[in-house]
């Protein structure tokens, strides 16, 4: 009898089975996260690029939003998206998972191109709720996000972040043997092709 996720492993499973289980994303099995729920085949989840990219946006954020399916569909556009010109930029980064995840899943180093991050670090500007949103919650939802901490109001953490992706960028450099293992300021710099805006102060 084979064992779902989430019940108790008997003694006997061996490692190579418990990580077979834990792979089997295919038609059949049931996806059941972030208001989704779909038996179908849902394999991207064991993607060894897709799942280094979620956990990169997990290590911004601290947790795992269980949103697989979202970031999936994000780094698809995403990755649309990097075969045209142009820049990259999100309106409401909060901690940066999706951009993280984007950055990691792109190697965003090598397509050229620059990331725009913006947030309010305030959650959302009431002035520009519509009434129907109004009447639908938004402004308590909003209140709510902030006073939980849901909603960052702390840009220097993450800016911390984004240059924790700058570092990793150093770190693979470093360790390819192709560059010097202290690299030279210049190779961070062009290592780290983004900027982030806080709205409430216009500062970068
Ligand atoms: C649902 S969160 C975004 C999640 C984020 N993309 C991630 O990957 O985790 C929404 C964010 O939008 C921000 N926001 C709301 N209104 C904004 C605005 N007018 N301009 C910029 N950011 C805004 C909020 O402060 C909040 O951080």
């Amino acid at each position: 009898m084979e064992h779902e996720i989430g019940q108790p492993h008997s003694q006997a499973m061996t490692a190579e089975a418990a990580v077979r289980i834990e792979t089997r994303h295919g038609e059949g099995h049931t996806y059941d996260q972030d208001g989704l729920r779909s038996v179908h085949n849902h394999e991207f989840m064991d993607d060894p690029s897709f799942r280094k990219a979620y956990e990169r946006g997990v290590r911004a954020t601290g947790r795992d939003y269980e949103w697989h399916w979202r970031v999936h569909v994000g780094l698809w556009v995403a990755t649309c998206a990097s075969r045209l010109p142009g820049d990259f930029v999100e309106c409401g980064v909060n901690r940066g998972f999706l951009s993280s995840a984007i950055m990691d899943y792109l190697e965003w180093d090598s397509l050229g191109k620059q990331f725009y991050l913006l947030d309010t670090f305030k959650g959302m500007d009431e002035r520009f709720i519509s009434a129907e949103d109004k009447a639908a919650g938004a402004v308590e939802k909003n209140r709510n996000n902030l006073a939980s901490g849901f909603y960052t109001s702390r840009s220097d953490e993450v800016r911390a972040n984004f240059s924790r992706v700058e570092e990793s960028f150093r770190d693979r450099r470093s360790n390819s043997g192709n560059l010097a293992a202290s690299p030279r300021p210049e190779d961070i710099l062009s290592a780290s092709r983004y900027e982030l805006f806080d709205a409430r102060s216009g500062s970068r």
